[in-house]
C-alpha cells in the first residue's frame, strides 16, 4: 500500500501535488508523481521540510542528481554562501548554452517571508500551441544560439561575449522525452539569434516567438511561502523573477541532470563563482 496523492490544476498551468507524509513512497507513487510532471512540466508541493540530501533524494525520482556544490545550491540574500542575492532575472531556461542544459531543477523555501516574493513560470509547449500553423513551418528545423550570460536582467548579446565564454546552437523547437510533444526553446536572456537568418529577420522572428511565449495571463506564478518545492522542466519551462527587496529569502535549490555544469565547461568555473560573489554583494533595493 503506498502513500495517499492527490492533485489539482494550478492555473494556467502545473499540477498541485499533496502526499500523505505518513507512508513510504512506492514505485507506484513514483510513476504517478512522473506522469503528473510530465503533463504541464510543473509540480508544486507544500509543507515539506526536506534537508538538501532529503531534496537530491527526492528529485531523483524525476531524474539523476549529481553530489555537486555546483547543481545544488542556495539561492539566498541572507546566507553567506547564497548565490544570485536580489538581482533581477529575465525569462530564461537554466544554462542552455551547454550542451546539455540541466533537464530540471527544483527550489525548496526554507527561509521566506510568507507570500513576500515570487518566481514566475511560463510552458513553452503552451507557446509553441500558440503558433499559427505557418509560423510553426517556418521555424520547423531552425536553430538558435544559446550564449553564455553574462547580465541576468537584460538580453546578452553577442557583443557582450568575452574569450572562453561557451556558446551552444539548439533547436528552436524540441520535444519532450517519452511523448514527443513539441516545446519553444528560445528564451528572452541567452537566445540572441536565430541561426541562417539576417540580424533583422532573427531579431523579428525572436520576437515573434517571444510574444507567444510571455503572454502575463499565461504566467504561473509562485508565491513562496514557507515549505513550498516547486519542480520544473527546466527545458520546456522558463522562469524569471523581479528584483528582490530587502525581504530574506532561502531557497534550496536542486538540479536534476546527467551531466554537471563542470563536467561541460570546466573552464568556466572560477568566473561562475566570482559572479556568485558580485550578486552576494550587491545591495538590497
Ligand atoms: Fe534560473
Amino acid at each position: 500500500m503506498g502513500a495517499r496523492i492527490t492533485h489539482t490544476s494550478l492555473a494556467p498551468f502545473g499540477v498541485e501535488v499533496a502526499i500523505d507524509p505518513s507512508s513510504a513512497v512506492t514505485a507506484a507513487n513514483k510513476e504517478e508523481l512522473r506522469r503528473l510532471y510530465a503533463r504541464d512540466g510543473l509540480l508544486v508541493f507544500r509543507g515539506l521540510d526536506l534537508s538538501m540530501e532529503a531534496q537530491c533524494e527526492f528529485c531523483r525520482i524525476f531524474g539523476p542528481v549529481l553530489d555537486s556544490p555546483y547543481e545544488n545550491f542556495y539561492v539566498s540574500n541572507a546566507r553567506e554562501d547564497g548565490h544570485l542575492g536580489v538581482l533581477e532575472l529575465q525569462w530564461h531556461n537554466d544554462v542552455p548554452y551547454l550542451p546539455k542544459p540541466y533537464l530540471a531543477a527544483a527550489l525548496h523555501a526554507i527561509d521566506v517571508v510568507p507570500g513576500a516574493t515570487s518566481t514566475q513560470f511560463v510552458s513553452g509547449f503552451r507557446a509553441y500551441e500558440r503558433l499559427s500553423p505557418a509560423l510553426r513551418e517556418r521555424i520547423s528545423g531552425l536553430n538558435a544560439l544559446q550564449v553564455k550570460q553574462r547580465f541576468s536582467d537584460r538580453s546578452n548579446q553577442l557583443a557582450d561575449l568575452q574569450p572562453g565564454d561557451l556558446c551552444t546552437v539548439h533547436s528552436v523547437v524540441r520535444q519532450q522525452e517519452g511523448t514527443g510533444r513539441p516545446y519553444l526553446f528560445v528564451n528572452e536572456n541567452m537566445t540572441p539569434l536565430i541561426i541562417g537568418l539576417s540580424p533583422a529577420e532573427s531579431d523579428a522572428l525572436l520576437q515573434e516567438l517571444h510574444s507567444a511565449l510571455y503572454v502575463r495571463d499565461d504566467v504561473y506564478e509562485h508565491a513562496w511561502y514557507p515549505g513550498d518545492l516547486v519542480l520544473w522542466d527546466n527545458l520546456a519551462v522558463q522562469h524569471a523573477r523581479g528584483r528582490i527587496s530587502a525581504d530574506k529569502r532561502t531557497l534550496q535549490r536542486v538540479s536534476i541532470t546527467d551531466l554537471g555544469y563542470a563536467q561541460q565547461y570546466a573552464a568556466d568555473l572560477d568566473i561562475r563563482d566570482a559572479y556568485a560573489n558580485a550578486a552576494l554583494l550587491t545591495p538590497a533595493a
